[in-house]
């Protein structure tokens, strides 16, 4: 157990000021012992106070902080046995019948040999498997789902390289296999399903966004052959009455649809999650979402708790847990064994990797549809960063990890055109990091390292969602009937 260098002299002095002040007149010598004594005495007090209240159980819950060093606040929380509390649903794992032919049958019941050109067959075969919500592994698995539990979302594009590189990274994650995955796709192959389908580290479900350019290949959602070209000039696009000339976006830019797709996927993926999934109607617990080129340090579940625990402690404000950075420099060996934490308001291009909440943030963001539906801006991320600012009460705030438990291997994502991506060479750098800062992982103590200091605004919308066919869309998911 340590105690920040910082703290030792602002507690010390702090509580000198009342009684030392006459002493202080005598000598300054002894007023000099005087400090020194009370520093020292502090410095006890201190050390017992934390040995007091190292919470070890949900008795201490009450106990605050112990330090206030200007804005930083330091508090430990070690992460035992997580209390069971009320399960929304459990079931049991079934032993293998060697007898059966279980595997085969699961596979054919799980996808059919759908010709990815017949998109009226795709179409149905992705209102199949959203309706089924089969879980593959159960049997192996089973599950147990309560307030204390994680459901892992991957939102996947056709990029199985990723995904691989993702997958592999959390079969050693611990306590994996107690969560459910969830990977929803947008777009539909044999190669995606054969990877899902290799899980064998945990729960996993697969879900299709039903809007998709593969399946709407020539009509909206994807591209219409009579879409006003991106560039056209609004004059010219009434005159040849191509379709919605009159709604180009905010700097006069027409729909393209392989932008639009990831924003409508995302808030589609966020209701079919929290509305529609029967397994999850009564889930109170943490959902993380992921994106298909991450990389997961082991510890992320632990790390998750972790943070659990501190927020409900000492940010019951924050809504909202982020367990990764794009930091460039990583520093496990200070923020490590300490696991320090920053605390924050949501801001798109800091904390959009590994977003973990519960309900109580969906249900903010869908009071606030409409205006997720007709902000001017295709990139879902500045549009929460707007709802944040805009819409939701009292704004998103959060804690988020400073040595980040999430490494973003696909440098040549969908915007920028990098030429050099080689996602191998990427997680070799990731897993030699990790693996140098072993002994980081796992902290035993988290520590409020303060609050940041980076200015909110609401963002200039980037434009690009200014069809009102994309407003009518993404609003028509929330006013579909559902099954709850
Ligand atoms: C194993 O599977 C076979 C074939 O499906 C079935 O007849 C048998 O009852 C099963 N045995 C057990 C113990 O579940
Ligand atoms: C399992 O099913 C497949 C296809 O239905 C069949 O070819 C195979 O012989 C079966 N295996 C066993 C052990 O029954
Ligand atoms: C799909 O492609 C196959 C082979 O290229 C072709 O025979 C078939 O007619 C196509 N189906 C549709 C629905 O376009
Ligand atoms: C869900 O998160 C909110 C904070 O956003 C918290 O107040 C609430 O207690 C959480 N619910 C559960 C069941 O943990
Ligand atoms: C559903 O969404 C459409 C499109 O935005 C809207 O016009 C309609 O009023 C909505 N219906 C309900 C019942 O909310």
């Amino acid at each position: 157990m340590q105690i920040s260098k910082q703290a030792e002299p602002g507690v010390g002095l702090s509580s000198c000021a009342p009684w030392c002040s006459a002493v202080m007149r005598l000598s300054l010598r002894r007023a000099l012992r005087c400090l020194l004594v009370t520093v020292a005495a502090g410095f006890i007090l201190l050390n017992l106070h934390v040995l007091y209240n190292t919470p070890s159980s949900d008795k201490s819950r009450t106990v605050g902080t112990f330090s206030h060093v200007g804005s930083d606040v330091h508090i430990q929380y070690s992460v035992g046995q997580s209390v069971p509390t009320k399960l929304s649903l459990h079931i049991t794992p079934r032993p293998a019948n060697d007898t059966g032919n279980h595997t085969v049958t699961v596979k054919q019941r799980y996808h059919q040999n759908i010709p990815i050109n017949d998109t009226e067959a795709l179409k149905q075969e992705v209102i199949r498997i959203n309706t089924e919500q089969y879980v593959h592994n159960l049997d192996k698995f089973g599950l147990s789902l309560g307030a204390d539990s994680l459901v892992i979302v991957i939102q996947t594009h056709d990029r199985p390289e990723y995904l691989r590189i993702l997958l592999d990274s959390m079969r050693k994650v611990k306590y994996i296999e107690n969560s459910l995955l969830i990977v929803s796709h947008d777009v539909y192959s044999p190669q995606l399903n054969e990877l899902i389908e290799s899980v064998d580290f945990c729960p996993v479900m697969q879900i299709f966004f039903p809007f998709s350019q593969q399946i709407y290949s020539k009509e909206f959602p994807g591209e219409h052959p009579n879409d006003c070209p991106r560039n056209a000039k609004r004059a010219e696009a009434v005159e040849s009455k191509c379709n919605n000339a009159e709604h180009p976006d905010k700097y006069g830019h027409y729909r393209e649809a392989k932008y639009c797709q990831a924003k409508h996927h995302w808030i589609w993926k966020l209701k079919h999650i929290y509305e529609d999934i029967h397994l999850l109607k009564d889930y109170e617990g943490n959902v993380m979402l992921l994106e298909d080129d991450y990389y997961l340090s082991e510890d992320i579940i632990f790390s998750t708790r972790m943070l659990r625990g501190l927020r409900e402690r000492d940010c019951p404000d924050c809504r909202m847990l982020v367990l990764g950075n794009y930091d460039k420099n990583q520093n496990y060996a200070i923020h490590g064994s300490k696991v320090s934490v920053e605390r924050a308001y949501w801001i798109s291009s800091k904390h959009n990797m590994g977003m973990t909440f519960n309900r109580s943030v969906w249900v903010e963001i869908k009071k606030c549809y409409n205006e997720f539906c007709v902000f001017d801006d295709y990139n879902w991320d500045w549009t929460l960063q707007h709802l944040s600012m805009k819409c939701i009460p009292d704004k998103i705030r959060l804690l988020v990890m400073k040595a980040s438990r999430i490494f973003h291997i696909g440098e040549c994502g969908m915007h920028k055109k990098s030429k050099n991506c080689d996602p191998d060479a990427a997680v070799k750098q990731v897993e030699t990091k990790l693996a140098e800062n072993h002994q980081h992982l796992y902290p035993n103590m988290v520590s409020l390292a303060g609050d940041s200091r980076f200015k909110l605004r609401d963002p200039k919308p980037n434009g690009g969602w200014g069809d009102i066919r994309d407003h009518e869309l993404c609003q028509q998911y929330f006013n579909t009937s559902s099954h709850r």
